[in-house]
C-alpha cells in the first residue's frame, strides 16, 4: 500500500487565506487512482492553516483568544478535507475525512480507526489539525501524522508531495545553483518555510528518516507534476528516494 502526504503547498496557495487548488489536487487523486494501489491520504493545512495559526499564536496556552483561533483553524482544515473527499468521491474512490482533533489521546493519534476503515475497502484521510491537550492548543502537522499512521499501516511506499522537485543541499526557492538529492545519502542543509507552524520541510526530513526505519521506502516529489507518481521504482523518477 502507498501512504500519501499532500503539502499544503501543493493543495493550497500558501500565502492567500483559503485558497484552493482544486484543479492540482484532482490530478494528484486521479493519478493516484490510475496505480491501482490501495492508499491511505494525509494533506497539510497550506492557507487554511498557517496563516490563522500564526495569527492567533497557535500553539500556545489556551485562554479566550487562541480558543477562537483552535475554532477557526480547525473548521477550515475540515473545510479543506471536505474539498479533498469531495474530489475522490468524484473520482470514484470512498474517501473518509477523519479529524486529528476527534482521535487524539495526548500526542497520539487513534490509529486504529484508520486501520478498521482501510481494512473494509475506504481511504482514510486525515489532516494536519488543532487539538487540546492539558490547557494548551497545538497543532500536529500532517508529516508528524504520517510517521504515527506509518508505524500502524505498515505501508510499503510513503510517499510525499510538496511544490519542489525533491529535497535539495538548499533552499531551492532561495539558492538556484542547489543540488536537487537523488537520495538523501549526502548530508543537506534544510531551511524553514517562511509561513509555516510545523517546522517546514526540517521537520518533513526528520520523519522521513524516522518513516524509512521502519522499513519503508520514503520518497519526495513534486506534487504539481503529479504523473511523476506513476514513475516511482523506475529509473526516470524524479524525487528524492530514502530507503
Ligand atoms: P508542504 O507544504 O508541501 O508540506 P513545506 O512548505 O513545509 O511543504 O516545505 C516545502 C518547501 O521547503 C519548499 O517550497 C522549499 O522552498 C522549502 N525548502 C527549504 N529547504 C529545502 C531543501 N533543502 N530542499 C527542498 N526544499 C526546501
Ligand atoms: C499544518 O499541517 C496544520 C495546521 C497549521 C493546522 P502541515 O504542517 O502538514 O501543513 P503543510 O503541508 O506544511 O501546509
Amino acid at each position: 500500500m502507498f501512504l500519501v502526504k499532500i503539502g499544503g503547498s501543493v493543495i493550497t496557495n500558501k500565502s492567500k487565506y483559503r485558497v484552493f487548488r482544486e484543479k492540482k489536487t484532482s490530478e494528484i487523486i486521479d493519478n493516484l487512482s490510475k496505480t491501482g494501489e490501495p492508499f491511505a491520504l494525509v494533506h497539510g493545512g497550506g492557507s487554511f492553516g498557517h496563516l490563522k495559526a500564526k495569527e492567533y499564536s497557535l500553539p500556545g496556552p489556551l485562554t479566550k483568544e487562541s480558543a477562537t483561533g483552535f475554532s477557526i483553524v480547525h473548521r477550515d482544515m475540515v473545510d479543506l478535507s471536505q474539498k479533498v473527499v469531495k474530489i475522490m468521491v468524484r473520482t470514484g474512490l470512498n474517501g473518509i475525512s477523519i479529524p486529528p482533533a476527534f482521535t487524539i489521546t495526548g500526542d497520539s493519534l487513534r490509529t486504529d480507526i484508520f486501520q478498521d476503515y482501510f481494512d473494509r475497502g475506504f481511504i482514510p484521510v486525515t489532516f494536519g489539525d488543532t487539538y487540546i491537550r492539558n490547557n494548551r492548543v497545538e497543532i500536529i502537522s500532517g508529516d508528524d501524522l504520517v510517521l504515527q499512521l506509518a508505524a500502524k499501516l505498515k505501508p510499503d511506499h510513503v510517499i510525499f508531495l510538496t511544490d519542489v522537485d525533491g529535497i535539495y543541499d538548499r533552499n531551492p526557492k532561495k539558492y538556484r545553483d542547489a543540488i536537487l538529492l537523488r537520495s538523501l545519502a549526502v548530508e543537506a542543509k534544510f531551511e524553514m518555510h517562511g509561513t509555516d507552524v510545523t517546522g517546514g520541510m526540517e521537520n518533513k526530513v526528520r520523519v522521513m528518516k524516522k518513516i524509512s526505519e521502519l522499513g519503508a521506502t520514503v520518497y519526495l516529489l513534486n506534487g504539481n507534476i503529479s504523473s511523476r507518481l506513476h514513475e516511482i521504482g523506475t529509473d526516470r523518477f524524479i524525487g528524492t528516494v530514502i530507503k
